[in-house]
């Protein structure tokens, strides 16, 4: 029986790293070959919505070539097998940690397989390419759909929910992420003020390193999985 009751999970881009999904910060990220203020911003889809919906309507259509790897599929097994509670919270807007059979979880950075209207609010599934030319199929308004993405200068989705977790977290893991993007980046100090034991899994120390209790080193699809598999002995 594990000694935790309350586990969260915060991943981040790392952990979709071997199937295939380029992350941000590393040497060939997503950083590296575009300019973040000419594709994920507000500012940024007002001037050039047409730059916008390629980059996105590339990064969607790239789902259907990846699938999920062993660290989902660990993460997901430990939301089937902990006897206790266990929430995901994801930064990514890819969709294979749900793939993988995880269920309980947020997108707080929002998800590719959906747009939203700016002209009635509602997001929706979505599974194809997104122009400026397409009308909202439930208000019919031309020109409002826009990803359902969280752009830098924007509030990120879930947060009551998510600092609720926090409070009440036994276990705080962080997977796959850089740390430098808040609020995320501030999970674990949030998770430690609350009591929980806290372990980052990651190719390399976060910036958030020293707020960590715990820390293990390598790739996700290998650490994750024997992680787990300890937890779920233990
Ligand atoms: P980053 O690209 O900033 O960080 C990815 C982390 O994963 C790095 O620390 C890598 O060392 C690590 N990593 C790479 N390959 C790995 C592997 N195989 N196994 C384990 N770790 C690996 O991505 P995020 O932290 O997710 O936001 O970035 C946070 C946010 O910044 C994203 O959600 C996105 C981005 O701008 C928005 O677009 C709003």
């Amino acid at each position: 029986m594990s000694p935790f009751h309350n586990i969260v999970i915060l991943t981040g881009a790392g952990v979709s790293a071997e199937s295939g999904v380029s992350t941000f910060r590393d040497q060939d990220g997503v950083w590296a070959k575009y300019d973040l203020n000419d594709v994920a911003t507000p500012e940024a889809f007002q001037r050039n919505p047409k730059r916008v919906h390629d980059f996105y309507n590339q990064r969607r259509a790239n789902l259907s070539s990846v699938h999920p790897n062993k660290a989902h599929k660990a993460i997901a097994r430990l939301e089937t097998e902990h006897s206790g509670n266990v929430v995901l919270v994801t930064q990514n807007v890819d969709n294979l940690h749900e793939r993988a059979g995880s269920t309980n979880m947020l997108h707080m950075h929002g998800e590719l397989m959906k747009v939203r209207c700016d002209a009635c609010g509602q997001a929706l599934e979505w599974g194809i390419d997104l122009a400026t030319d397409i009308a909202c199929p439930l208000c019919e308004n031309m020109g409002f759909l826009r990803p359902h993405i969280v752009w830098f200068g924007e509030m990120p989705f879930y947060m009551d929910q998510i600092y609720r977790h926090l409070a009440e977290a036994d276990l705080f893991l962080s997977i796959g992420t850089s740390g430098t993007v808040y609020p995320a980046a501030g999970f674990v100090a949030e998770a430690r003020a609350a009591g929980a034991h806290t372990v980052e899994l990651n190719l390399e120390p976060s910036e958030g390193e020293s707020y960590f209790a715990e820390k293990i080193y390598g790739a996700a699809g290998t650490i994750v999985p024997t992680y787990v598999e300890t937890l779920l002995k233990a």
